[in-house]
C-alpha cells in the first residue's frame, strides 16, 4: 500500500529565480521507514513542507504537480484533516517547544483539536512511555539538552495521533545516546503501523531505514 504519491511536483518559492523541486516524483510505502537524502540545499525540508501541505499557503510560492495522502488529493485536504494526518517536527526544536512545563506542551495540541479529557490523559500516559521522557514531564521544556527537546518536540506531534510523521533532520542537534533513542522509537512507531519520512544527509542516522530515497 503506498501512503504518500508525489507526481510531477515543483516548487519555485516566491522572488526565487528558480525552481529548487522540479518534476519530482516518487511513492513512499505505507507503514515503512522512507529517508530522503540529498546535498545541502537540494530541497529537502521543501519537498517535506509540500507533502505537509505548508506549501504554497504558508511558504510563499508556486507549486505545480500532484501530491496524493492515502488517497485524496492534498489540495483537497483542509488544514484540520493535514494536522490530524500528518505530523511534522522540524530540525530545530526549539522552534517547536513553547509551554512552561513538558506535559503542557503535550497536551497543548491534543486540546487545540478538541479531543476528550480522558483520551488525552490516556494518549500522555501512552506517547511518555513510548518517547521515554517520563521523568521529564514537569521540567520546563526551554531547559532541556538538544537531545531531550527533541524527544519532547516527536512527543507533541505524536500527541496528536497523525498516521504519517514527517521528520526534518531530527538527528542534527541530538547526541548518540538520543539518536539511538530516536531511531528506536521511530522503529516502535512504524511496527504499530505508522508511515515514517525522515529527511537526513547523514548516512550513519538513516541505515536502519526500509527505503531510502536520494533526490
Ligand atoms: N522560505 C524560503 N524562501 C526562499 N528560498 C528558500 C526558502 N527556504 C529555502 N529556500 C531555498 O531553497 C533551497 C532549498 O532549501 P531546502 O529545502 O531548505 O534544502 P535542504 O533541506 O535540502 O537543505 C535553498 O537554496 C534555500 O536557500
Ligand atoms: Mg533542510
Amino acid at each position: 500500500m503506498i501512503a504518500i504519491t508525489v507526481r510531477n511536483l515543483g516548487f519555485k518559492y516566491e522572488k526565487a529565480d528558480h525552481w529548487i523541486l522540479n518534476d519530482l516524483s516518487m511513492d513512499i510505502n505505507k507503514g515503512e521507514i522512507t529517508a530522503i537524502t540529498g546535498g545541502n540545499g537540494c530541497g529537502k525540508t521543501t519537498l517535506l513542507r509540500c507533502i505537509r501541505g505548508l506549501t504554497p499557503n504558508i511558504y510563499k510560492g508556486k507549486l505545480v504537480g500532484d501530491i496524493n495522502i492515502l488517497g485524496k488529493d492534498l489540495k483537497e485536504m483542509d488544514s484540520l484533516q493535514l494536522v490530524k494526518t500528518i505530523g511534522i517536527v522540524f530540525q530545530n526544536p526549539e522552534t517547536q517547544l513553547f509551554s512552561s512545563t513538558v506535559e503542557d506542551e503535550l497536551i497543548f495540541g491534543a486540546e487545540n483539536l478538541c479531543i476528550e479529557k480522558d483520551e488525552i490523559e490516556k494518549r500522555l500516559k501512552e506517547i511518555l512511555t513510548l518517547t521515554g521522557i517520563e521523568d521529564l514531564r514537569l521540567q520546563n521544556p526551554g531547559k532541556l539538552s538538544g537531545g531531550e527537546q527533541q524527544l519532547v518536540a516527536i512527543a507533541s506531534v505524536l500527541m496528536m495521533d497523525p498516521e504519517i510523521l514527517l521528520l526534518d533532520e531530527v538527528m542534527s542537534w541530538v547526541d548518540k545516546n538520543n539518536r539511538i533513542k530516536i531511531k528506536s522509537i521511530l522503529t516502535d512507531l512504524k511496527n504499530k503501523g505508522k508511515t515514517i519520512v525522515m529527511v537526513d544527509h547523514i548516512d550513519e542516522n538513516i541505515e536502519f531505514a526500509d527505503r531510502i530515497i536520494k533526490i
